[in-house]
């Protein structure tokens, strides 16, 4: 996190500063950041999983000298990247040059031996580190810097907010501050491996992968890990050896349907994880759910996990939203935002139930950018159209196919601002005929509704679905009414927008102010007005919620 101190004594050499950074940081490790991403998903993927392979997790003292530390696990080779982060105290990644080191460091590791406790000995890649002579500290033993795991308050956020220089600017920085960073990222990845260890226990050469926001490029610093068990890959490249007249097939059990497979599956890793995995508590099996899962927390890396298997399509989900958060820099920092925005004011929750998900937000910003003239995203269906024959991609009678190599597909030549669009969006949806219409990022634009749900946002894979089914008529007149209040805060923000004095939130800081606070600062703001103003203010506020308006939300 950038010291705050810096951004309020210098707001314009900061805010000049993030700028330049922003320009130059060409990350090509998560691939997200710049036009052209050099690696494909895969590639990524494929990347950031084998680095979590040759990495272990290890709980230190609270100090430690760092130099001897390191010293001490070179014995078992040279190592690549470490760092350290507190959660339920001092924790230290290190990433080994070879997978070759984990296992020597394993092999020179004591199972504890406990007092009236026993302790069950599974060999996992989570170690406590002790000190031998922990009375005698040496002068080297010192508190070590952290990376930092948790998104800034609301509080500093709406301080650097206050202190951009712009509406554009402001929402760059919000991107910047909340968006996954890569030790974060990091740690993600490293999860899913130690609990692949524990799957493949039972299920040698699985893997788990992680999936939505996590690998989406849409993540919030602390939002939840979503893992898939992936057992498709077994037994695929020993099926092409055989030769000759024979074939084998492991002899196995037989469930009535993949639902009771998937949820015979998942109580036994389910068990393994309350059972045998290091830090995994709280573990909870919902196997009864639409996609079956386990929920459980993951102490050491304070990740609320959720596994599931046979996931393909949402993998392939968070694949095509990589692709779109890629391919133009406007589009995180539109999402973040509107993520923000409707979780400042609980359109959204962490529990499940009747409101609007990040993920449906997400396909709502998608769509309405695809919308703009010249459009700034492309269609699904031209991501299709732009595929190979590699690309093809069938998931349980689905096509899910769409180019993946970024480099294939074409700028837009939308030069729109950040500023404009969010208001934009605001009036788009604000207005827009939720009762007779449905989203549809394949096509790029309003079809009929197909069913009487309020909202209807089609499936982009499993096209008869409604990834929005969930959401209340209630739920969605609050969207709208917000919708409406914000795009009508950022008018008046054009109009008279101070220019020296900016004591006040103002700008997208206005926006995620709740909205109480929003309806004084409005009354404030109408009372200034001219008398013949205001009245007309009040006549169209009256006029979009009068009961002829509301029905173009409500479905009927
Ligand atoms: P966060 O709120 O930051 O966790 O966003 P998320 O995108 O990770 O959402 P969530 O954890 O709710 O879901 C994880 C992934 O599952 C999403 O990214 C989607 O790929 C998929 N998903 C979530 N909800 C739905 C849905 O209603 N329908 C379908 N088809 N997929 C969904
Ligand atoms: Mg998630």
């Amino acid at each position: 996190l950038r010291p705050i101190h810096r951004l309020l004594s210098c707001p314009r050499t900061v805010a000049a500063e993030i700028k330049r950074e922003e320009q130059s940081s060409g990350s090509v490790e998560t691939g997200s950041e710049g036009r052209t991403p050099k690696k494909t998903f895969s590639e990524v993927q494929k990347e950031r999983r084998e680095q979590a392979q040759r990495t272990v997790l290890i709980h230190c003292p609270n100090k430690i000298s760092v130099k001897k530390f390191l010293k001490y696990l070179s014995q078992h080779g040279p190592i690549n990247n470490h760092f350290f982060y507190e959660s339920f105290g001092l924790y230290a990644v290190v990433e080994f040059c070879q997978k070759e080191s984990v296992t020597s460091l394993q092999n020179g590791t004591r199972t504890p031996s406990m007092g009236t406790e026993a302790a069950i000995p599974f060999r996992s890649r989570v170690f406590n580190l002790k000190t031998k002579n922990p009375s005698n500290p040496t002068s080297e033993q010192s508190r070590v810097q952290c990376s930092i795991h948790a998104p800034p308050s609301s509080k500093k956020l709406l301080e650097l907010l206050c202190y951009a220089e712009s509406i554009d600017d402001q929402l760059n920085t919000l991107l910047k501050e909340l968006q996954l960073t890569e030790e974060n990222t990091k740690l993600r990845y490293l999860t899913c491996s130690l609990i692949e260890d524990i799957a493949a226990a039972y299920f040698l050469d699985c893997t788990v992968r992680p999936f939505g926001s996590s690998v989406n490029s849409f993540g919030k610093l602390g939002c939840d890990l979503d893992m898939f068990l992936d057992l498709d890959e077994i037994g695929k490249f020993s099926a092409n050896k055989t030769s000759g007249n024979f074939l084998m097939e492991f002899q196995v059990k037989n469930v009535p349907s993949e639902r009771i497979a998937t949820q015979k599956i998942l109580s036994v890793i389910g068990e393994c994880l309350d059972h045998f995995g290091p830090g995994c508590v709280g573990v909870q099996k919902i196997l009864n759910a639409r996609c079956p899962l386990v929920r459980f927390s993951h102490q050491a890396s304070g990740f609320q996990c959720d596994l599931t298997t046979n996931n393909r399509i949402a993998l392939k989900s968070s694949e095509l939203l990589y692709i779109y958060g890629a391919l133009d820099s406007r589009v995180r920092a539109l999402v973040f935002s509107i993520r923000c925005w409707a979780r400042a004011h609980s359109l959204t929750s962490s529990i499940p139930g009747s409101w609007i998900t990040n993920f449906s937000l997400t396909m709502m910003v998608i769509f309405f950018l695809q919308r703009r003239s010249p459009p700034i995203l492309p269609t699904l269906d031209s991501l299709k159209t732009l595929a190979d024959a590699e690309d093809k991609c069938v998931i349980e009678g689905h096509n899910c196919t769409f180019v993946r190599d970024l480099n294939k597909i074409k700028p837009s030549g939308n030069t729109e601002t950040l500023e404009l669009l969010l208001k934009e969006f605001f009036e788009y949806f604000g207005n827009f005929a939720f009762n007779k219409n449905s989203i549809n990022i394949r096509q790029g634009r309003e079809q009929n509704k197909p069913e009487s749900s309020p909202l209807h946002i089609q499936n982009p894979f499993e096209t008869s679905l409604n990834i929005s089914k969930n959401v209340s008529q209630s739920q969605l007149q609050k969207f709208v009414d917000l919708a409406r209040e914000s795009a009508w805060i950022l008018n008046q923000e054009d109009k008279d927008r101070p220019s020296s004095s900016r004591s006040q939130p103002w700008g997208l800081a206005a926006l995620l102010m709740p909205s109480v606070v929003n309806s004084a600062s409005l009354a404030k703001r109408v009372r200034k007005k001219p008398a013949s103003e205001r009245i007309k203010s009040l006549l169209e506020s009256i006029k979009s919620s009068s009961p002829e308006n509301a029905t173009s939300t409500n479905g009927k």
